[in-house]
């Protein structure tokens, strides 16, 4: 191909080179080259044809003073679905680009038709483009969630151009691509799914949704190491990437924003696969703690906060003799090394002599915690099944644990206290820090009983207070 440059691209991390390697030396995976080829731009474009911004019109943009741009001028279209729209931030912004990523069967393709039936109902003709599902394939599931709008378009295509032809054309106000794996443009020459034609495709349907105002919802695979195929390669490019998580036989379901150019990255929205597709769940903590086991050890109850909103959570953990020289340690849910500091922190500044047993800790309903504050809980759940005392009934716990033995102040801790009041909790072992700079009337209005720790050898002594006693 003339005017084409020829790149060997790693397949798991999108690095460049000239010449093909065995060993990326970018992520270190081992034969991942592929030869691509691509139209070199700067051959082919003269400069005076080189457009600015997106629409590649030729008209060159002017500065414009910061203080005139409107802030409050994007304009959002709800999904219909209040829990996904929370993550997106109010709504799906007009030509922004979101990519979803998750494992296979985690109902990716369920929430989109979903939310493209909301939207086709109410709003106008939406166009859902399946590179991986037959038509009739896509129509079985829409009876199965009742969308039969004739405003919602269902497009078998996997060649890039004739769906911005389509969008041009149908000028829908949503667009769905479910795969961006699949997606090709004939002329690169490489396979689908390859990192050069994900990159191209992902970058001309940008294109196209900016040009046009409309948002574009993409489905993106996740490969085996967990990141969606050429990771880095896309996840700059796009507005928004949201990222799908649950146990694939625990029925809930949790989308959380890993970047958002339009809203926070820390809300997650939370669900429920039903028979008839996910529904929201309203009462997160509630529907949490539903299963929990009444007076077990080794459970305890974290008062945790997902991005605006308090989740109460089960952690569980186990501590049982290990019989091979290394100890085990297995996490589901908590950080694998933040849980290994909280063990060492445990045995050597607690004095629990842990350090040689098997220890698995697990955080129930397929909830991942990600903030410090789950320190406390995973601390007291070891130790609960390591003593195998139950935690005092009815106490939820929060705090981060520093290396020294120190309990940690923690942001929103009232909203947390109140959330466990919400559920009936009538305690929360929290840092002394935060109980510190809580006012006498958040003290004594909250109706649970607030105990403050310095150390975590204090908060052990509160959680375990009353079998003790
Ligand atoms: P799907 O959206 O096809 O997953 P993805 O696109 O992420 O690969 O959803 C797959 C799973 O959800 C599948 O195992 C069937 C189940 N499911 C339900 O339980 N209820 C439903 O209403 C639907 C549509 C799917
Ligand atoms: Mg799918």
């Amino acid at each position: 191909m003339k005017g084409a440059k020829v790149a060997f691209v790693c397949q798991e991390c999108g690095y460049e080179s000239a010449r093909w390697m065995g060993k990326c030396p970018a992520c270190d995976s081992w034969n991942s080259f592929v030869e691509e080829r691509r139209p070199d731009v700067r051959v082919s474009r003269p400069i005076s044809s080189v457009g600015a911004g997106w629409g590649g019109s030729g008209a060159v943009a002017a500065p414009v003073p910061i203080g005139q741009i409107s802030a409050s001028g994007e304009k959002r279209l709800s999904t219909g679905i209040g829990e996904f729209d929370r993550v997106l931030g109010g709504g799906v912004v007009a030509g922004s680009v979101v990519l979803i990523g998750g494992d296979p069967g985690i109902g990716k393709s369920t929430i989109l038709l979903q939310a493209a039936q909301s939207i086709a109902a109410s709003k106008g003709v939406v166009l859902y483009v399946t590179g991986e599902e037959s038509v009739e394939q896509v129509g079985l599931r829409a009876a199965r969630l009742g969308a039969g709008s004739d405003s919602l378009l269902v497009l078998a295509e996997t060649d890039v151009r004739a769906v911005v032809e389509a969008m041009v054309t149908i000028d829908p106000v949503l667009v769905v691509i479910d795969s961006i794996q699949t997606m090709e443009d004939v002329e690169l020459g490489s396979s689908p799914g390859s990192i050069g034609q994900v990159r191209e495709c992902t970058n001309r349907l940008m294109r196209a949704a900016k040009e046009r105002g409309v948002p574009v919802f993409l489905v993106g695979h996740v490969t085996k190491s967990g990141a969606i195929a050429g990771p880095k390669a896309l996840e700059h490019v796009v507005d928004t990437v949201l990222y799908f998580e649950g146990e694939g036989n625990h029925a809930h379901r949790i989308i959380r924003a890993a970047k958002n150019r339009y809203g926070s990255t820390n809300e997650v929205g939370i669900f429920v696969m039903t028979d008839r597709g996910l529904a929201e769940v309203e009462n997160p903590s509630e529907a949490l703690l539903s299963e929990r086991p009444g007076g077990a050890a080794g459970s305890v109850v974290v008062a945790s906060v997902e991005g605006t909103r308090p989740l109460l959570v089960e952690v569980q953990a186990l501590v049982a003799r290990s019989v091979t020289g290394t100890p085990r340690r297995t996490t589901t849910g908590v950080d694998y090394n933040r849980t290994a500091i909280i063990i060492a922190v445990l045995d050597r500044r607690a004095g629990f002599a842990i350090g040689t047993e098997d220890i698995y800790v697990n955080v129930a309903g397929g909830v991942t915690l990600t903030e410090p504050a789950a320190d406390l809980g995973i601390a007291t759940a070891i130790v609960s099944s390591f003593r195998n005392i139950p935690a005092a009934p009815k106490t939820a716990v929060f705090g981060e644990v520093g290396l020294a033995g120190e309990l940690r102040g923690v942001s929103q801790a009232d909203m947390r206290v109140n959330e466990a009041k919400r559920l009936g909790f009538k305690r929360c072992v929290l840092p002394s820090h935060n109980v510190k700079s809580m006012t006498r009337r958040q003290l004594a209005g909250s109706g649970v009983e607030i105990v403050g720790a310095s150390t975590l050898r204090e908060a052990l002594e509160a959680v375990f207070a009353v079998v003790d006693g």
